[in-house]
Formats: C-alpha cells, structure tokens, sequence
C-alpha cells in the first residue's frame, strides 16, 4: 500500500510552489532563512524545470537540484518534488513537432507558454516516462522528499488534442470501449443525420464542423481525453512507485473551479495516494468564501472523506482575472483555515517568492516585490504560528450534514449544444442549492450519483441531466429506504450515451418523483414567472418553467402566470419510508431557502437559527478529539454556541458556553473529552 500522507511531514504542510531557478543562487540562502522565519514546513519544486535538468537530449544537469534538496532537508522543510512533464524543453518539440496540440478547428499550438502537449503522442510519453525515471532514481531516496507532484493540474490550459495521434488512439479506445463499430453506431444514434460509420477507421474525433456535430461522439470524446490523461499520469505514478517504494504521489486538481471542467477527478481520486488540489478565488462579485467552501468539500468529497492538502492558493490577488483585487486583511488566514476547517491538512500557496519575470509577475505571494515590510508577509508569518498550533489536527474528518450529487460526465453533456435553454446553467444551480446549504449552516458532502447515500438525511440533485439506471436505482432506493431527496429540474433526462432515457421525462426518476415531465418550456431572458403556494404566499422563478404531471406527488407551489399557469412548479412525494421533492423551475435564494427549509424538516435535520450568516461552523473529529471550526466573514463579532468547553487553539484561551469570533477572526476550540 502506498503512503497516503507526505513522508516525514509531521506537521500541517505550510509553503508553496518553490521555483528557485528563476534567482541566483546566492538568494536561496534568504529564502531558507525566511521559510524558517514564516513557519514553512513544505515546498513544491521543479514542476516546471525540464528544460534545466535536460538542457539537451540525454544530458541531465542535477547539480542545482542536488543543491536545493540538500539545502532545504539542512533546514527541516520537507520537499513536494514534481515531475516536470507539463512543459518539455524547446528540443524536444524541434524534434517531434507533432507533440504540440491541435484545437478542434486543426490550429497547432506554439512552444512559449506551458502545457501544450499532446497526451496521445508516443514521444511525449516516452520523453516523460524518461525524465520521471531519471528523477526518481537520482531522488527517490532524498532524505528531504515528502512527495511527487506529478505534473501540473491536468486538463487545463488544453483540455482536448484533435490531432491525427489523438484520432487514432481515440478509434483504440472505442474498440476496447464498445468492441464492435456497430455497437458504436447504436451509442452514439448514428442513425440520425446519415452518421453511420463503416469501421473504426472512419471515426475521426470532434473536429470542426458545419453545424452542430454528433453529442454522443462530443461526450465520448470528452471521456477519452480524459481517459488519456489519465494514462500518462498512471504512468508516471508507476514509475515513481516502482523507483521510490514509499514516497506518495499526487498530482494537483482544481477541483470546482470551471475553467477546469474536463477532468472527472471521481476516477483521478482514485489513483492518486494523496489528494491535493488547487483553489483560487473567483471575484466576480460573488461571496468568494462560499464558493471556496464548496471548492474544499468537492475536494474532500473526491478523497473519499480522506485528509487531503491544499497545495496551492494565493495570499492575495492572482493575475489572471479580468479584474484580481487583493485580499482584505485577515482573509488569507480566514480562506487558509476555512480549507483546513473541510479537511486540508495545510495550506500551501503559488508561490513562495513572487517572480521579477515572466507571466506571473503580478500574481501575489508568500514573499512579494516589497519583500518582509509588507502585510502580506507579516500576515504569511502569522499563518504559519497558527497551523503550527494546530499539528494535532492531522489525521481527523470533517463530518458532513447532507449530500449533493455531482457527476462530471453529466455537466460535459449537459455543456454540450443545442439543449432546450442556453440560460440554464448545470453549475449555476450546483452553485446556487450549494450556497443556500451553505446558508442553513450544513456541511456538504458531494457524491457520486451512483454512491452509496445511506447515510445522509438529506440528498440534493441541483441539475444532474445525465444518469444512468443505476443512478436511477439507487436514489429510489435511498429514499424507499427513508432518505429525502431534493431535485431540481432537466434532471433524469438522458442515460450515459446522451440517449434520452425511454418513456416520459424524467426517465429513472418518475416513481420516485412521483410524476412525469410532459414538456420544458424554457423562459425568454428577463422572463420570469409566479408561483402560489397552497397558503397563499408568493415566489418567483425564471429561466426554465415545466408542464409537470402529478402521479401520485401532491403540489406545493403552483405556476400562477405563463405557459405552464396552473400546472406544480413545486412538489413532494412521499416514497417508501421517505419523500422526494421537485422542482421545475429556477428558484432564486429565497424559494431555494423555503424548498430546503420544507425538506431538511422532512429529513429531521434540526435547523441551526443559532448561527449568525457569514459565520462558518466546521467540525473535524478523528482519534485525537473533536476540533470547532468557527471562521467569521463578517465585518462584526460573533458568537457561536459551543456543545463543551474546550482550549483555543490560536490563543490558547479556554473557551465555554458561547465562543467569541472577532470580526474577520477565526478560532478553532477542541473540545474536552
Ligand atoms: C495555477 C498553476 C500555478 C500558477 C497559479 C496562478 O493554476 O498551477 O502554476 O500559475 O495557477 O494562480
């Protein structure tokens, strides 16, 4: 069995990307020294180093790298050492110039940037599986080595290659997929259009078309490259494994954060040893702090409940958004803890000591232009005195209240063209119940629809277009069993191969719904609708309105205006032991707090009224005790209940009754007993 946690970490990692080749030798002795300063028990390096360790084909030059480990294990800072494979050297691509991607519309990429492979490419592969093979047996058994860090994020910035490589891995992976072309043809509805294929041979991947190409050949082609991302990192992880018996290996996701939507990291959390992922904040004008939590709790959801490290973040602003505005005092620590709080085991950051050069020169970092009279670095040393203080953490679970379902295939050929509404949006509603979860005070768990949910009160399905029968089975039997399922609509619609399921909509889920979905009517933009409840109140949605038929689910709220006027826009049935509600329209915050309000009471969850907004309450639990999250986002104090006295940890105060949280604080209180 492979390790699982960084070996000789024995503390929550702290530090970040480490990119030491981008100074002279002489500033590496001040970073060590300020590592030690801020606390830094971690580094990632040599992600990106390639073309230094092979400045020319098959010849290595290890020099500076045997110096930098050595350096780093003299002063206790545990290495994450990465496979440099996201950016071969300039040579290699003078070489084999078709390992350079192809988009859908036949343009070939540059070398200048990073990440432009083509995963298909047999030179690519080999040169990879050489440089890992080199790394690992000059490395593998470094004293300062805690970790591999495969590559870098796969999936982004190129998430498809359509090159002729990639055609003919892509008719391999059919053949072994579906054995037979015809059973191709019958998935993919080739039928339809004249798409009959003859043979293999005649496959070639999605590229560009006149219109609108065929949505099962789009999906499995999402899946394949996927697939074949998959392959290279398993490669390389073997290699490591094989060379370096007991040093874990991981590779970083990004996990919710949609420009990187084309990884299905249920299937890469099952092969890496240890989950990490990457999180920045999107300022869109969005409360960021929610969409993080959401960010940590797929993150989690994807380690199997497991500890996993967020390896990188930012301290303060990033440079990649149409607008980056830097962190308000106190928010890295808050955004660091609030990771911590859903299971990180650390806090890691792009980068240590922000670049003079290159394409990243304005995004922050623990060490910025200004250098040790910044806040930025006073906030980093502060930081790195609180998770030393919370060492004990190491090893517990973050316990969750309630399920949602999330399925990446789904979201891709819920992505795909030509669906009833371009307004409906499948994250958009993930999303939306995530932040109204958020807002009751539970902590989301996400699953796999066909996992086991048995021991949730409560699951929701935000927009969940593709499920299998097997989806279907198993959410009918959750609620037969007792659950209570939330779901929202143009859910249930399609099965694996984007086939709609047969019979009425929605498909798997009729008889536990208890009802059938005779037509979408999706809103013009701006368009909304009323809805009335059977007590008279009122509510409104937009986007999306249905003309839903009751079999045997009783309406709570009904359209009052539009097309649909007269039909449920809201309903509940009760199944087995438990009860399934829907809802066919887009509710805004406040239908979507009602509707949840109704069900958690279905699921006998008590509701957490003591909890002020904006104050998140986070548990892990595990061997050495119970630990309270408390994290303030707001702008006041606050005050949370607490269920035991207990010793704050960051002050080291004991705590009884109710917690105090300063505004913009965050304290953490293990609990007594
Ligand atoms: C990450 C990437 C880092 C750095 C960072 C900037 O996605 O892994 O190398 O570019 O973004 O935010």
């Amino acid at each position: 069995m492979p390790e699982t946690s960084p070996k000789g970490l024995t503390r929550l990692a702290f530090g970040g990307d480490y990119n030491p080749e981008q100074w002279p030798e002489s500033v590496w002795q001040e970073d060590v020294r300020l590592m030690r300063e801020a606390g830094v028990t971690m580094v990632s390096a040599g992600i990106f180093s390639w073309a230094l360790l092979e400045p020319s084909p098959g010849v290595y030059d290890f020099g500076w790298l045997d110096r930098l480990l050595d350096l780093l294990h003299e002063n206790g800072i545990r290495v994450d050492l990465g496979t440099p494979t996201v950016v071969p050297p300039v040579w290699f691509y003078r070489a084999h110039p078709d390992a350079l991607p192809v988009t859908a519309e036949g343009m070939r990429h540059e070398f200048g940037s990073r990440g432009a492979i083509c995963h298909s490419n047999a030179d690519y592969r080999a040169a990879a599986a050489n440089i890992t093979t080199k790394l690992a047996e000059r490395y593998g058994a470094h004293p300062a080595l805690a970790m591999w860090h495969v590559h870098n994020e796969y999936g982004v910035p190129v998430s498809a290659c359509y090159c002729d490589s990639c055609a003919a891995h892509f008719r391999r992976w059919l053949a072994s997929t579906y054995g037979t072309v015809d059973a191709v043809n019958e998935a993919w509805g080739t039928a339809f259009w004249g798409q009959r294929y003859g043979g293999f041979e005649d496959i070639n991947p999605p590229r560009l078309s006149p219109t609108v190409g065929n949505p099962a050949q789009a999906l499995d082609y999402k899946r394949f490259a996927d697939a074949t991302m998959r392959e290279n990192f398993v490669m390389e992880r073997d290699i490591l494994h094989r060379l370096a018996p007991g040093i874990p290996v991981t590779t970083n996701f990004m996990t919710a954060l949609s420009q990187c939507d084309s990884v299905d990291y249920w299937a890469w959390g099952r092969e890496v040893d240890i989950v990490t992922n990457d999180h920045y904040l999107i300022t869109d004008g969005r409360r960021t702090h929610v969409n993080l939590a959401m960010a940590a709790d797929l993150t989690r959801s994807v380690a199997g409940g497991a500890p996993w490290i967020l390896l990188e973040h930012s301290t303060s602003g990033v440079n990649w958004q149409p607008r980056n505005p830097a962190k308000a005092p106190g928010q890295m620590a808050r955004n660091s803890l609030a990771h911590v709080a859903r299971g990180s085991e650390g806090a890691m950051f792009f980068q240590w000591r922000q670049s003079r050069r290159g394409a990243e020169k304005f995004h922050s970092s623990m060490l910025p232009h200004g250098g040790t009279h910044t806040r930025v670095w006073r906030e980093v040393v502060e930081l790195g005195a609180s998770l030393d203080s919370l060492s004990t953490i190491r090893g517990t679970r973050t316990e969750a209240d309630v399920a949602v379902l999330w399925d990446w295939h789904s979201w891709w050929a819920q992505s795909l063209d030509w669906r009833p509404s371009e307004d409906h949006d499948a994250r958009e509603r993930a999303d939306a119940f995530y932040e109204t979860l958020y807002d009751r005070h539970l902590t989301v768990d996400f699953a796999h629809p066909e996992a086991d949910l048995s021991r949730y009160p409560l699951v929701v399905v935000p927009a969940l277009y593709l499920m299998t029968e097997a989806a279907g089975t198993n959410v009918r039997e959750y609620v037969e069993n007792g659950g209570t399922l939330v779901v929202s609509y143009f859910s249930g619609i399609v099965d694996e191969h984007d086939a709609v399921h047969e019979g009425a909509y929605p498909g798997p889920l009729r008889d536990v719904l208890g009802l059938t979905v005779e037509e979408f009517s999706p809103l013009l933009k701006d368009q909304s609708v009323r809805l009335t409840g059977a007590d008279g109140s009122e509510l409104s949605g937009d986007v999306w309105t249905e003309f839903v038929v009751p079999r045997g689910a009783e309406t709570v709220w009904t359209y009052a205006d539009g097309l649909t006027a007269g039909h449920p826009a809201v309903t509940r049935h009760r199944f087995g032991q438990g009860s399934a509600w829907y809802v066919s329209t887009r509710l805004g915050a406040e239908g979507l707090d009602a509707l949840l309000g109704w069900a958690t009471d279905d699921a006998g969850i008590t509701p957490r009224a003591d909890l002020p907004r904006d104050v998140e309450v986070v548990r892990r639990t595990g061997e050495s005790g119970t630990y309270l999250f408390a994290i303030n986002h707001t702008g006041s104090d606050a005050k949370v209940p607490l269920e035991a006295s207990g010793t704050e940890l960051l002050t080291g105060e004991r705590a009884a009754g109710r917690l105090e949280i300063p505004a913009g604080a965050v304290r953490v209180v293990r609990l007594d007993g």
